[in-house]
């Protein structure tokens, strides 16, 4: 479905045809609302930690050229696309008000990025970050009833993927192209993925309600989140995440065959 999304419109991020969005049928799902919102805030604040992450890289001109002129820019467009999203339909809610709150606190509390000690292991950790934006923008697109947003969903997934794709090359080539060995790599991975926790996307949930609600009610906010988590689980990619998230392990096929239900299991529980 999402393929058939992609192929039919013919626009790219940088022209979505916010005016072909039908209002009236996009804004019948609030949880697209919370999902949106809160995606954009975090895409968009991706200007905090990329720069950091660049000058971690400046030894390797290529990868550092390539952040740069590629990937940055591609997370900042995910931001700006989804943010016109909302703003073209909950005209009503006033996103650069919620932002500035959100980025007020994220900017002191959520992005605190700790690197890992060597290249290769932080493409690790890179790679768990893409494939929670892959497999989420996945499951977005299937949640979404609305075709400018679904086909939305579709191309910001592809770019994930891509990014994901990238810096698993990298990976592969980077410190001499040494495998850290299985033990380290699974270290990276599990820290990343305790991380990952959702730290930031309740941070942006809270600001979303507080401005959409003009109060912050941590009862209602909190039920709102499992009912959120629970719709994203229900159209999340378990298996793609588990494949993505294996691959830096490097395991013969068949072994990574047996580990892959396991690893969706725990994956989800973990990730969402
Ligand atoms: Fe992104
Ligand atoms: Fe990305």
């Amino acid at each position: 479905m999402m393929k058939a999304d992609l192929a039919d419109a013919r626009w790219t991020l940088d022209a979505v045809p916010y005016e072909s969005i039908n209002v009236a049928q996009a804004r019948t799902s609030d949880d697209v609302f919370y999902l949106v919102a809160a995606a954009s805030f975090i895409e968009t604040a991706a200007d905090l930690y990329t720069d950091n992450l660049i000058g971690y890289f400046s030894g390797e001109p290529e990868v550092a050229a390539w952040l740069d002129g590629h990937w940055k820019p591609e997370e900042l467009r995910h931001g700006r696309v989804l943010r016109g999203y909302v703003e073209h339909v909950w005209p009503e809610f006033d996103w650069a008000l919620a932002y500035r709150g959100f980025f007020e606190e994220y900017s002191r509390a959520c992005t605190v990025d700790e690197f890992e000690p060597t290249h290769s292991l932080e493409m690790v950790a890179r790679c768990v970050v893409e494939t929670g934006t892959a497999t989420f923008y996945q499951a977005l697109g299937e949640l979404a009833c609305e075709p400018v947003l679904r086909a939305m969903a579709a191309r910001i997934r592809a770019d994930e993927v891509g990014h994901y794709k990238y810096f698993y090359r990298f990976f592969q080539s980077c410190d001499g192209g040494r495998y850290p060995g299985r033990i380290r790599v699974l270290n990276a991975l599990r820290r990343r993925m305790v991380e990952a926790r959702g730290d930031d996307a309740e941070c942006a949930l809270r600001h979303v309600y507080r401005v959409r609600h003009g109060v912050d009610d941590v009862a209602a906010r909190s039920a709102l989140s499992a009912r959120l988590t629970a719709s994203v689980k229900r159209h999340y990619p378990v298996g793609l995440a588990a494949r993505m998230l294996l691959k830096p392990l490097n395991l013969p096929p068949s072994v990574a065959r047996v580990l892959e239900g396991p690893v969706a299991r725990a994956t989800a529980r973990i990730m969402l």
